[in-house]
Order: C-alpha cells, then structure tokens, then sequence
C-alpha cells in the first residue's frame, strides 16, 4: 500500500492548480487520489526564503504515519533534492522523528540522496557512480518506466517552466534514485 503526503505548493497562489495536478500526475503513476493527502497548513507556507515550524512538521508527519500504519517512510535528504529549504525542513521533520524514536518500531525511514549539479544533469550515465557508491537502494528505471514517469511530470503544466523542461530530460533523477535508511 502506497500513501502519498504533500505539504502545500501554493506558491504563486496555485494551489488549487498544483493540487489537481498532483493528484493527475499520481494517477498515472497508478496511485488513486483516495491515497494522496495535500495539507495546506496556514503556518507550513510554500515559499523558498521560509524556514518551516520543523516540530509542528513533524507532528502531522507523525499523525499521518499512525493514521494509515506506514511502516516505510520515504523523503528528501538534509540538502533536499534542489536545496529548497521547505524539503530540507521535511527532512529535518522526519529525523526527528527518527532520533526521539517517536515512531512505532519496524517504521523505516528512506532518504533521496541528492547528487552534485554536475550528476544531476547526466541522466542514465550516473548509473555507473550510483552504483559504485554505498547506498543501501538503487533504483534505476528501464525505458518504459521512465516514459511513465515523464508523463507523470508533463502533468505539472503549472510547473513546466523551460528548465524544468530540460531536467525533464536530462536529470538523473528521472531514471537513477538512490537512497539510503536513516
Ligand atoms: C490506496 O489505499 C487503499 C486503501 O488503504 C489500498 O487498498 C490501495 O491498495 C492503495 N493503493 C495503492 C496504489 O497503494
């Protein structure tokens, strides 16, 4: 069972926008958007200069884990995929969940782990140094997979700016995720 938990993304005042597309863009990737959960939280605004209330963060993080019994929690690392600093703030949100045991036993946290710019940008030629490194999971997408998953993205038309057009197309992250269990 796959459960999917998003804070906000109403910058630009499109949430309502973002949400739809969210839940679009799950549904191609086969999760029904009974399983997909967006919380606005009027204190947790989507803005990249806002440190979030990393406490309060934690705490609906918590209830949502205890709400539908998840035993694989699977985030951002401590540099957040771009360096945002609200993904960045979900990561320090879930290790503290983590350091005060505050999660039943046998609930597993993963982290994304986040690539240099020059490995970001060389899609399925990074598989060589994904692999070589420690990490506890790989997942390297085969061809039809990650047709899936650029469909999944082109349903972020909101989001579609022209760069993220070309990491679309380039980023590894597309084909190579690389994770490790805090
Ligand atoms: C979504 O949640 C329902 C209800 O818990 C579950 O039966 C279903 O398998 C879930 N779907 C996925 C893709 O995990």
């Amino acid at each position: 069972l796959l459960y999917l938990l998003s804070f906000t993304g109403n910058y630009y005042q499109q949430g309502e926008i973002r949400k739809e597309e969210l839940v679009q863009s799950c549904k191609v990737l086969g999760i029904p958007p009974s399983n997909v959960t967006v919380l606005d939280h009027r204190k947790l605004p989507d803005h990249p200069s806002t440190d979030w209330d990393v406490p309060l963060l934690a705490e609906l993080i918590l209830s949502h884990i205890k709400t539908y019994q998840i035993n694989l929690v699977v985030t951002f690392d401590a540099r957040g995929v771009s360096g945002h600093p609200n993904h960045r703030s979900v990561y320090a949100a879930v290790r503290s969940l983590h350091s005060e045991r505050k999660v039943l036993e046998g609930c597993q946290f993963l982290i994304l782990e986040t690539v240099n710019v020059f490995r970001k940008y060389i899609s399925i030629l990074d598989a060589p140094l994904s692999c070589y490194k420690d990490q506890d999971v790989v997942f390297i997408l085969t061809e039809k997979e990650t047709e899936l998953a650029k469909r999944a993205m082109w349903c972020h038309h909101s989001q579609l700016l022209w760069f993220r057009r070309l990491y679309v197309t380039f980023s590894r992250y597309m084909v190579i995720n690389s994770l490790l269990f805090l």
